[in-house]
């Protein structure tokens, strides 16, 4: 099965030696263009540290696209904005404070950026949106219900700013895929390919499976299943692929993230297989995407091949999704 090679609209390339093993592993999942995202330590805010992060990526050689993002926060201007469209930077992404990796610089207020997004809205900058509100007792919520509740916020912006992209980043449940599909053409969501798969059930006592948002029900995941299933040009590949070592995982704390880099292409093969609509993969991963971004077609192809393979153990310290499982597909070397 021959397809584009993968555009992957959300992942994690990290930092340092963690970078230089990831970014091949990346191209070898059958990448060839990613929105790469800010959540480094610190993160991405400064038209040096754009620069700097693009050599960073670039030095690793791998033919890659690298699209880079801007983490929201107060830094950000109009005028910053600008300089950083003309250098690739295709997108601000906004981390609600607390709520995952490297969010303890995130958004606490998402009104005060009024002025930034009509920037947006007029420059066509993208808005990445971790769509969760911080878990908070008094008001009964939790992880599970962290992204309905932020579906309001989503419809606000929309409402204000009707032109702006915006994409719900990871999409976890039936609410969120509903919401997405009654807004407006500017409102896309991503997709990753392990919450194709994952339930509560896999990631309760399982930390390689935690991640957020957290997987949902198993309707939840039926209803990412029949959006993808159905060929919805605004639901599109975004992995989220998130390293973390195996110590930072297996701690007292786990940290949150799956890693699917490395086989992304076989993962989604084998998912797609599962789901039924083999025939959606290619527009999933590799069309409506970059249509929705407005980018060109994806140069460059991949081939799958239907041969068996067994998940490593780990990819240089770090476990991959499904480690030790067979997937009915791999990608030809
Ligand atoms: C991401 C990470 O590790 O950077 N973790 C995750 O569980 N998805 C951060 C994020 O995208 O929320
Ligand atoms: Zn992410």
């Amino acid at each position: 099965m021959r397809l584009p090679l993968l555009d992957d609209f959300h992942v994690h390339l990290r930092q340092g030696e963690m970078l230089r093993n990831v970014v091949p592993q990346t191209a070898a999942g059958g990448v060839g263009r990613c929105v790469v995202m800010p959540n480094t330590d610190p993160p991405v805010t400064t038209m040096e540290q754009v620069r700097a992060y693009r050599a960073e990526l670039e030095a690793c050689n791998t033919g890659i696209d690298f699209l880079l993002s801007l983490y929201l926060c107060p830094a950000l201007t109009p005028a910053l904005l600008r300089a950083a469209q003309a250098e690739g930077v295709v997108a601000v992404k906004c981390y609600p404070q607390g709520v995952t990796t490297n969010s303890k610089w995130g958004v606490s207020d998402l009104a005060q950026y009024d002025n930034l997004f009509a920037a947006m809205e007029e420059l066509g900058v993208l808005l990445l949106l971790h769509g969760e509100v911080p878990s908070r007792a008094e008001a009964d919520i939790c992880i599970l219900n962290a992204e309905e509740r932020f579906l309001p916020e989503l419809e606000r912006i929309h409402q204000k700013f009707p032109g702006l992209r915006m994409v719900l980043e990871h999409v976890t449940t039936r609410e969120a895929v509903a919401c997405v599909q009654a807004l407006g053409n500017t409102v896309g969501a991503s997709i990753t390919a392990h919450h194709l798969e994952l339930t509560v059930d896999d990631w309760a006592g399982h930390n390689h499976n935690f991640c957020k948002p957290v997987a949902k029900y198993p309707h939840d995941r039926e209803a990412l299943r029949a959006v993808v299933a159905a060929g919805h040009p605004r639901f599109f590949l975004g992995s989220d692929s998130a390293p973390h070592p195996r110590s930072a995982k297996e701690g007292a704390c786990g940290c949150a993230g799956v890693y699917t880099a490395p086989l992304l292409a076989a993962y989604l093969a084998d998912t797609f297989e599962t789901m039924g609509c083999l025939e959606r993969l290619a527009s999933f991963c590799c069309e409506f995407g970059h249509r929705f971004y407005g980018l060109p077609a994806p140069t460059g192809s991949l081939v799958l091949e239907k041969r068996e393979q067994v998940v490593p153990g780990a990819y240089a310290g770090v476990v991959p999704f499904r480690a030790g499982e067979t997937l009915r597909w791999s990608i030809r070397g």
